[in-house]
């Protein structure tokens, strides 16, 4: 299955009944698995999560910390762009070149990389003096 296979499928596992927004992510990890994650809203409003958020879980969990790609697709009239809590979430744990594909479920797509997303990212190496 491609990147957009899965987060095209998972897309329509999302639980976006007050944005009415579902969002889909998959992951390729260093082994080559992929995986996906789609929004969780919540009535309490800042409870919600992003479907980025939930694909990070779901490769942690299976013990894989490694990000080799990302891909993100929403029925949005331009290409969607992560979050930008999602943007930290993804620098944790993929490389400044790694690619980030966002879509439209209409057939748009740009690719950016993760220091397109986020330049000058906050990360460990910032608290060796701590
Ligand atoms: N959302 C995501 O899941 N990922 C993004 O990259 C952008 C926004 C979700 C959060 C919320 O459930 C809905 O889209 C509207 O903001």
């Amino acid at each position: 299955m491609s990147l957009l296979e899965a987060a095209t499928q998972v897309r329509e596992r999302a639980y976006a009944p007050y944005s009415r927004f579902k969002v889909g992510a998959a992951i390729r990890a260093a082994s080559g698995a992929i995986y996906s994650g789609c929004n969780v809203e919540n009535v309490a409003y800042p409870e919600g999560t992003c479907a980025e958020a939930g694909a990070i879980a779901a490769m942690v969990a299976a013990g894989e910390t490694k990000i080799a790609e990302v891909l993100v697709i929403a029925d949005s009239p331009a290409p969607v762009p992560p979050c930008g809590g999602c943007r930290q979430k993804i620098a944790e744990f993929a490389g400044q070149e790694v690619k980030v594909t966002l879509c439209t479920t209409d057939g748009a797509s740009r690719v950016m990389t993760v220091a397109d997303l986020l330049p000058g990212v906050f990360t460990a190496a910032h608290m060796d003096r701590a």
